[in-house]
C-alpha cells in the first residue's frame, strides 16, 4: 500500500537533480553556451572498485542497500565475509540485503556466494564457514522511493534483534546509485529508523562515495544526512584511506622522528601525487560520463592523499583530531580563479591505443559513452598549500585511466644540495627523493648519492627500497575489511567528515566551473597507454621539472 508522500521523503526527492540538469562535462558547457543538449540517462550502478586492532565490534546488523550492485558483491560482501572468516564479527552478527529485484534468500545468498568465490581475496570458500555466514544474511525486497520500504524494515529490524540477539546495533550501508543517497536516508528517518536507543542501541550510516558532485550538492547532501544523523553517525567512504599503504603514510611521518623535520619547505621542492591506472572505464560508462578523472579521483583519493602528506601532526589519532589537521591542509588550499585554470590544471581524454600489448577503444568508443564526450580520463593539477610548513611547495598531482600501467606512488622530491662539491663526477648527483609507493608493489624507496667504487670521484644515485612483501610476509587486508570493520567499531578516523567533503569540493568545483563555461576541449588528445596528455609534461616543465618515470 502506497501512502501519501510525507514532508521529509518529498525533501529528499527534491534534492535529486530535475531529469534534464546538465550532468556530463560537455553537456554543462553547451548547457552555458547556451545550446542545451538532453543529459546522458544514468544507466548502471557506480561501480568501485588492509587489519588493525584484533577487536571484535559489538553485536550488530548491517542493513546493505543497493545490495543486489556491484559494489555489494565486489567489494562489501567479500569483505564481510572475510572478516566473519578471521572472527572480527561478532558471532550475533546479521546483514539485511535490500534490492529492488526479488529473490528469496537461498536464491540471493547463492549468488553472494558466487560473487565471494570470484572476488574473495582469500581461496577456496571453506563450506561450513561460508553456510554459518550465510545463514545470518536476509533479503528485502524493496523500492527506495517507496515509504512502505522503511516501515516494513523497521519491523523486521526488530525481528532479527529477538532472533539474532543483535541489540539494536545498525549500520545502514549505502552502496547504491548517489542519486538514491539522499531519498534513503529521508526514508530511514521518516520511519525512525536513526533513533538510537537509550538502551545503548547505535545506529550509524555509511555513505559510498561519490558524495555530491559538485560544492552545492555536497552541501545539499550534507544536510540532508544532516537532518536525520548526527555528524558523529555518518561514514562517508574514500575507500583510499583503508589501503594500508595510505594509513602507513601517517605511521611513516609520525612514528619516525627522522623525516619529520625536512618534510618542510626549506627541504622539499615539490610533491607529485599519481593514481595511474591502466584499466578504461569498463563497463561505467554511464557513470564515468557524469563524473570524469576530476569527480572520481580530484576531488576525493587525490585530495586525501595530498593531505595526509601535508598536514600537522595530530594531538592524538582520534578521528577528529585527525579530521580537523586534513581540513587545515584543504583550507590552505586557495580555490583558483578561473583565468587561473588553465595554467595550472591540464585536463585529458584517452583515444584508441595499446595498453599490454592489446589494442584497446578510445573512451569515446566504450559502450554508453556520448561518441563526442568532453568528460576527462585524465587530470593533473599544480596545487599550493599556502600554510608555513609549505609555502611555495607546488603539488603537482595527476590521475588517469588507460596510462600504461596500474601505480600510485607520492613522491617527495627534495632540494638540490645547495654547493656542488664532486665537480669531477661523470654525472651531477640528483636530488634525493623518497617514493612512497602505495600500489602495487606496494614499498618505500629513498634515492641518495653514492661513490661509485674506484680510484676517481664518481658520484652516482642509488635505491634503498624496503617492499612490504618482503618486509612482513603477509597479505594485507582490503581497504573495505578496514573500513567496514572500523565503522562497526565506531572508528570514523578513516571516514571524511561534512567540512572536509566540502572543502575538496571547494577547490574542485571552480575547475569543473570554469572547463564548463570554456571552449570544448580537443579530445582524443593521449593514446590508451601513453602517460596524458603533452599538456600534462608541460605543466612541470614550466616549472622546470618533470614527472618521475614511475
Ligand atoms: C574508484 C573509482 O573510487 O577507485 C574508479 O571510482 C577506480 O574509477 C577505483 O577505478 C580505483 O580503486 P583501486 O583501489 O583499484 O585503486
Amino acid at each position: 500500500m502506497t501512502r501519501p508522500t510525507q514532508p521529509g521523503v518529498a525533501a529528499a526527492r527534491a534534492t535529486r537533480p530535475p531529469d534534464d540538469e546538465p550532468r556530463t562535462a560537455r553537456a554543462l558547457r553547451l548547457a552555458r553556451a547556451g545550446r542545451r543538449r538532453p543529459a546522458a540517462k544514468p544507466v548502471a550502478n557506480p561501480l568501485r572498485e588492509g587489519l588493525r586492532s584484533e577487536r571484535v565490534p559489538d553485536p550488530a546488523l548491517l542493513v546493505l542497500f543497493g545490495a543486489t550492485g556491484d559494489l555489494a558483491h565486489r567489494k562489501v560482501v567479500p569483505a564481510l565475509f572475510q572478516l566473519w572468516r578471521t572472527n572480527l564479527l561478532p558471532h550475533e552478527f546479521a546483514l539485511v540485503a535490500v534490492g529492488r529485484r526479488p529473490y528469496a534468500d537461498e536464491a540471493f545468498r547463492a549468488e553472494l556466494r558466487a560473487s565471494v568465490a570470484q572476488f574473495s581475496r582469500v581461496l577456496p570458500i571453506e563450506t561450513p564457514v561460508w553456510e554459518a555466514f550465510a545463514e545470518r544474511i536476509t533479503y528485502h525486497r524493496g523500492d527506495f522511493a517507496d515509504e512502505a520500504l522503511y516501515d516494513g524494515l523497521s519491523t523486521r529490524l526488530d525481528e532479527i534483534d529477538a532472533e539474532r540477539g543483535t541489540q539494536g546495533n545498525r549500520v545502514f550501508y549505502l552502496a547504491t546509485q548517489p542519486s538514491a543517497f539522499a531519498e534513503i536516508i529521508g526514508g530511514l528517518g521518516r520511519a525512525g529508523l536513526d533513533h538510537e536507543h537509550h538502551a545503548g542501541g547505535w545506529r550509524r550510516v555509511v555513505v559510498e562515495k561519490p558524495f555530491g558532485r559538485d560544492l552545492t550538492s555536497a552541501i545539499r547532501l550534507n544536510r540532508e544526512v544532516g537532518k536525520v544523523f548526527r555528524e558523529s553517525q555518518v561514514y562517508r567512504i574514500d575507500h583510499y584511506l583503508g589501503k594500508e599503504t595510505v594509513r602507513n603514510i601517517l605511521v611513516f611521518r609520525f612514528g619516525n622522528g627522522i623525516f619529520e623535520p625536512i618534510w618542510h619547505r626549506r627541504y622539499v621542492d615539490h610533491v607529485q601525487i599519481t593514481v595511474a591506472e591502466s584499466i578504461g572505464v569498463e563497463k561505467r560508462g554511464s557513470f564515468y560520463e557524469e563524473a570524469g578523472a576530476s569527480r572520481d579521483f580530484l576531488q576525493n583519493h587525490l585530495m586525501q592523499l595530498l593531505a595526509l602528506v601535508a598536514m600537522e601532526p595530530p594531538a592524538t589519532f582520534d578521528a577528529d583530531a585527525m579530521r580537523d589537521e586534513k581540513l587545515k591542509v584543504l583550507r590552505a588550499i586557495e580555490p583558483m580563479a578561473a583565468g587561473d585554470v588553465g595554467a595550472n590544471v591540464v585536463r585529458g581524454q584517452y583515444g584508441p591505443g595499446w595498453v599490454a600489448g592489446e589494442s584497446v577503444a578510445g573512451y569515446r568508443g566504450e559502450p554508453e559513452v556520448d561518441p563526442a564526450s568532453e568528460t576527462e580520463t585524465f587530470v593533473a593539477a599544480r596545487l599550493f598549500v599556502d600554510d608555513w610548513r609549505w609555502a611555495g611547495v607546488p603539488f603537482y598531482l595527476r590521475a588517469g585511466k588507460r596510462l600504461p600501467k596500474r601505480a600510485t606512488e607520492i613522491a617527495i622530491q627534495f632540494k638540490q644540495v645547495p654547493h656542488a662539491l664532486f665537480k669531477e663526477s661523470n654525472a651531477a648527483p640528483e636530488a634525493n627523493l623518497l617514493a612512497l609507493r602505495i600500489q602495487p608493489d606496494e614499498g618505500i624507496l629513498l634515492r641518495f648519492a653514492a661513490k661509485v667504487p674506484g680510484l676517481g670521484l664518481d658520484v652516482r644515485s642509488v635505491n634503498m627500497d624496503f617492499t612490504y612483501g618482503s618486509a612482513f610476509s603477509v597479505d594485507s587486508p582490503d581497504a573495505y575489511e578496514t573500513l567496514i570493520l572500523d565503522a562497526l567499531l565506531g572508528d570514523a578516523s578513516l571516514f571524511t567528515r561534512a567540512d572536509e567533503v566540502e572543502k575538496a569540493w571547494g577547490i574542485v568545483t571552480p575547475i569543473i566551473d570554469a572547463w564548463a563555461d570554456g571552449p570544448a576541449p580537443v579530445f582524443p588528445d593521449y593514446a590508451a597507454g601513453s602517460w596524458g596528455p603533452d599538456g600534462a609534461d608541460a605543466l612541470l616543465a614550466r616549472d622546470g621539472r618533470r614527472w618521475r618515470r614511475i
